[in-house]
């Protein structure tokens, strides 16, 4: 189960990111926003990334104006580890390395072919352990 949050910013992108979820036998769970009315996006990143700290879902997508925002908000989850990515190979790293939970999305910066790419490889790719779960062990305890 993938959750997906976004602000008015992100809105369009995520719609096609829906679909092609939607296309490729996913399942998804929206957490809004709904509307293209102005709104804050530390409200939607926050019931995203709950609902994947908590293991209602595996994996979660956050899409804004630069998907910073959200990625910031995202990370002060208890339990996220959310990447900000704008290129195939850092989708692609971290899953392998980082075991990213959430991935951001910057709605104004990617074009719409380059943003299902990366969503693509981030769904995909899978955490290589080893010393990478060393390491994100180490991410985890500067939480506590
Ligand atoms: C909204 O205008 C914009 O600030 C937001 O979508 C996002 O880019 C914030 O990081």
């Amino acid at each position: 189960m993938i959750a997906l949050g976004c602000d008015h910013g992100g809105l369009a992108l995520l719609d096609d990111i829906t679909q092609y979820l939607s296309s490729k036998g996913f399942e998804f769970r929206s957490f809004g926003t709904y509307s293209e009315a102005s709104c804050d996006y530390p409200e939607f990143a926050a019931k995203a990334a709950c609902a994947v700290a908590s293991g209602e879902c595996d994996r979660g997508i956050l899409v804004c104006g630069t998907g910073i925002g959200m990625s910031i908000a995202a990370n002060k989850i208890r339990g996220v580890r959310a990447a900000l990515c704008a290129d195939c190979y850092s989708a692609e790293m971290t899953r392998r390395h980082n075991d990213a939970n959430i991935l951001c999305l910057g709605a104004r910066v990617l074009g719409l072919g380059l943003a299902l790419k990366i969503t693509e490889t981030f769904l995909n790719t899978e955490f290589e352990g080893g010393r990478h779960a060393r390491r994100v062990d180490m991410i985890a305890a500067l939480e506590s």
